[in-house]
């Protein structure tokens, strides 16, 4: 068997967009450029009133199989990765696979479906089980379907309010892939945290604060578990570096602390020290108070120094591209950034066969992931099939009070009339409830 990785992507944003610069930071009384320079984000998108985690998911894996021409019998597993689920027992991908069965010949009665949860990382966690149940030769030469579909939302005047998003990411798992093979060599950062959380409530409680701690403490941790898993980490070896983005301000504050990390003792500290000096190293210090105090004036400096702004434009940058204009996707958030990256290199015209990028997914809870990816022959090919910018382009431009009507409206727990800003074509949309409580859905040609 050759190589496992991601065949096909496809994404799916939702049809309503919320400027934040122009729209939402007035009546937040806040400059704009909090939400622009300081999270990194200018718009939100969110569903329509006929969209959710479905809906999304499903246009997304509709349009997949049918650009790679691929039919119900081709599809053995579908993994839905989602936080915004309507039901705690039956699975988002049992409604995502019916949804398909609408319209591809056949059925999915041989696939195996399921719905993983650990917040945001769950949507590695669910690629990682497609990877395996391939590489443990129980596929049958047949593909699995990982969707990762959320709809974000936070509790109104919550300060995630801001992060907000919704879309799906579809991707398509297989031997012998045509975007990316995926690593064998995979790192972990694990532990039992309380920063964000949904217990039996839809909107999250969060300690943003804590959170941004919590998610820079796993993320390290994970690097370094990737290294004893016997991962080499030179920042000049990955053309990109996909993280976890729940906005692009996190982002940045982790890459410098990446940066830092994976160029202690290389040649890049040996010619940085002239100007900045050396890492500080703990031995050198009487407490950790001093030492972590040396250390952050050196994060600083580092910052500021040509070699570490021309790494993160060339490395980090491109990753939040989308990002930026669609918010926080949580379980799709880390494949958008994949996916803006790499666009970017396209966009470019790079010949990036066998370039490699770093991936650092993140779950609040709170668990962190890093693993390496290799571009295939085909990468070119299936990224320049999306049709992200037109999505993007045609979302309808809400109004701060149709933003209240459609928070509102998503809210499970809350009487909502309000009508659709948008008209279902060609895509699946809601259709009303079943006699059991189930959410129908048909397809709109
Ligand atoms: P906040 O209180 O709204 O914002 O909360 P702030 O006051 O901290 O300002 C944000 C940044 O804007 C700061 O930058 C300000 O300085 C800057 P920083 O100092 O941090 O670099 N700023 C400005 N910059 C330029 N011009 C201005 C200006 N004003 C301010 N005029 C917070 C921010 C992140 C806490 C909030 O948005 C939040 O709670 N978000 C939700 C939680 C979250 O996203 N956490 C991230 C890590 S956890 C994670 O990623 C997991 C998650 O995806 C869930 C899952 O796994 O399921 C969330």
């Amino acid at each position: 068997m050759t190589g496992v990785g991601i065949d096909a992507i496809e994404i799916r944003t939702g049809k309503l967009k919320l400027d934040l610069a122009e729209t939402f930071a007035a009546e937040m009384g806040d400059a704009p450029e909090k939400y622009t320079k300081g999270l990194g984000l200018h718009a939100s998108s969110f569903p329509d009133t006929y969209e959710d985690i479905v809906t999304m998911g499903a246009n997304a894996a509709h349009r997949l199989m049918e650009r790679k021409g691929l039919g119900l019998d081709d599809i053995g597993r579908i993994d839905v990765a989602t936080e915004s689920a309507f039901d705690h027992s039956k699975p988002v991908s049992t409604y995502i696979g019916g949804c398909l069965e609408q319209v591809f010949e056949g059925d999915l009665h041989h696939a195996n479906k399921g719905e993983r949860k650990f917040a945001c990382v769950s949507g590695t966690q669910s690629v990682d089980d497609a990877y395996n149940w391939i590489e443990a030769g129980r596929n049958r030469g047949r593909a699995a379907l990982v969707i990762a579909t959320d709809t974000a939302l936070y509790a109104r005047d919550d300060p995630g309010e801001a992060t907000q998003g919704a879309g799906a990411v579809a991707m398509l798992i297989d031997e012998d892939p045509d975007l990316v093979e995926l690593s064998k060599a995979q790192g972990y950062g694990s532990a039992d945290e309380t920063d964000f959380l949904k217990p039996q409530q839809q909107f999250p409680s969060v300690d943003g604060k804590r959170s941004v701690k919590v998610y820079l403490a796993r993320m390290r941790e994970a690097l370094v578990d990737y290294e004893r898993a016997g991962g080499e980490i030179h920042p000049d070896d990955f053309r990109l570096g996909p993280f976890h983005t729940p906005f692009p301000g996190m982002v940045r504050k982790a890459a410098v602390l990446a940066y830092r990390h994976i160029t202690r003792d290389t040649e890049i500290e040996d010619e940085l020290a002239a100007e900045i000096g050396r890492q500080p190293r703990p031995e050198g210090f009487d407490d950790d108070e001093a030492y972590m105090d040396a250390l952050s004036e050196y994060t600083d400096a580092l910052k500021e120094t040509d070699r570490y702004k021309s790494w993160y434009d060339r490395t980090i940058d491109p990753t939040l591209d989308i990002s930026r204009h669609v918010g926080n996707w949580y379980t799709g958030s880390v494949h958008v950034a994949r996916i803006a990256g790499i666009k970017a290199l396209a966009e470019a015209d790079e010949d990036a066969v066998g370039e490699q990028l770093l991936v650092g997914s993140y779950g609040s809870g709170a668990q962190a992931e890093i693993h390496v990816e290799t571009l295939q022959e085909g990468w070119r090919g299936e990224i320049e099939a999306l049709d992200i910018d037109e999505q993007l382009e045609a979302r309808y431009d809400l109004t701060f009070g149709e933003y209240e009507e459609v928070h509102d409206a998503h809210n499970f727990d809350e009487e909502s009339s309000v009508e659709e800003f948008t008209v279902p074509d060609g895509e699946f949309a809601f259709d009303g409830w079943g006699r059991m409580g189930e959410r129908k859905y048909r397809y709109v040609e």
